[in-house]
């Protein structure tokens, strides 16, 4: 097997459980890698620190599966990995029948995510290295699962990256272009074939709940990046009058449609729109909301874009705060890793100070529990949302 030996301070980086190698943290490479090959990776006294896969092409070199000399990565190994992600998932009791199953390193398996929708799996790879686990990886899932099929997605992203290829298709058995899942008292139509992601932003799911707790019968609310009214519908569920659902994309508004059908809901308005555009409008109309969701796409995709991102997310808290009632309510989510809370209350203090309008913070949500991260690699932590009440 190909060695991997690293220069001192990473060495006890690596003792810390910190699953990646930087390129120039490597002091020597024994044999030819090619990417995706396991390794061995070794102290610079050449003491066993653990194994992981390799890729020569990338700025992230090794990412460690094992920190155990005696732990070599094996199907054995993802199983065990993949049995005891679900052992968790089940001593959380999930109320709904779709989970995240696998959150890549926050579950010791870097560059897979595994999401259950009812009786099917949707898994993403993004490493090549897990790209040549992938036949243990579905062995694992249909040994363990039982699905009626399973399915396959790709990020570009990640592909340009890592230098692989692979498409989205079903990998096994059959499955159906839209799944129907619950979450509580509601259910969702999951577009996993055309869907963005793997199809529903299960990682919302405690914030949905707290949106749930916000919202009093009779409100009048505003879900901005509304996707398929995943916060919408919790909304009008609680007794909303009426709900303002925005998105750019028709087919998630289609989706979103369908599903207040699916639930006998009504009094969601749906809009295909640009959300900065929209609250514009809504200013110059006068409109005015007891709660208002802001739930935008990633805007910071690396720390480059933090400052536009920022920008980004001071004018969609301005507007906001131009709209909402006195004692109504703003939840505003970031979900790329380079926003963090401190950007988020830094963003909300500007706005507020602009506006004359003083907040208080009420509460804060991150990713669900089957969402979980690791200490080593803050970026595992990537959802946060700050809910903040506008009482002047
Ligand atoms: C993070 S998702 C929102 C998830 C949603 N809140 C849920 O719980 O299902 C972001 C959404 O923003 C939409 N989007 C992206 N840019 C937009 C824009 N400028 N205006 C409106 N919607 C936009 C995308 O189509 C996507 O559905």
């Amino acid at each position: 097997m190909i060695e991997v030996r690293v220069k001192d301070r990473v060495g006890e980086k690596i003792k810390g459980f910190f699953p990646w190698i930087y390129n120039l943290e490597i002091l020597e490479i024994k044999g030819k890698p090619k990417p995706g090959d396991f390794v061995k990776v070794l102290d610079s006294k050449k003491k066993v620190l653990g194994y992981g896969y390799i890729n020569p092409n990338t700025k992230i070199a090794v990412r460690l599966l094992s920190f155990d000399e005696k732990e070599e990565i094996s199907k054995e190994l993802v199983k065990q990995r993949l049995l005891s992600a679900l052992e968790y998932r089940k001593r959380l009791n999930i109320n709904s029948n779709a989970f995240r199953l696998i959150h890549s390193e926050g579950d010791f398996l870097p560059g897979l995510i595994v999401d259950v929708f009812d009786q099917y799996v949707v898994m993403e790879i993004t490493t090549y290295g897990m790209v040549k686990m992938k036949n243990w990886v579905l062995e694992s899932l249909v040994e363990l699962l039982k699905p009626k099929g399973i399915y396959q997605k790709v990020s570009d992203y990640a592909m340009n990256i890592e230098g692989f290829e692979e498409e989205e298709k079903i990998l096994y058995g059959t499955v159906p272009e839209v799944i129907k899942i619950w979450e509580g008292d509601l259910e969702f139509y999951v577009d996993v074939v055309k869907g963005q992601k793997t199809g529903f932003y299960l990682d919302q799911r405690k914030a949905r709940k707290m949106i749930r707790d916000l919202v009093k019968p009779g409100d009048v609310c505003l879900d901005l990046f509304c996707h398929t009214g995943g916060f919408a519908l919790n909304m009008i569920k609680k007794g909303a009058k009426k709900v303002i659902a925005v998105d750019m994309s028709e087919r998630a508004l289609n989706l979103g449609k369908e599903n207040a059908k699916l639930n006998g809901l009504e009094g969601i308005e749906w809009v295909e729109e640009n959300a900065f555009h929209f609250l514009r409008k809504l200013a110059k109309e006068g409109s005015e909301f007891d709660v208002i969701v802001i739930d935008p796409p990633s805007f910071a995709r690396t720390k480059a874009h933090v400052e536009n991102a920022l920008r980004g997310y001071k004018e969609l808290c301005v507007r906001a705060l131009k709209i909402v009632k006195p004692g109504g309510y703003i939840a505003i989510y970031s979900c790329s890793f380079h926003i963090t809370r401190e950007h988020l209350f830094e963003v909300i203090l500007q706005a507020s100070r602009d506006v004359k309008r003083a907040v208080r913070i009420v509460g804060e949500s991150f990713q669900d529990l089957d969402h979980p991260w690791i200490l080593q690699m803050p970026n595992t932590l990537y959802l946060k949302g700050v809910y903040l009440e506008v009482f002047r």
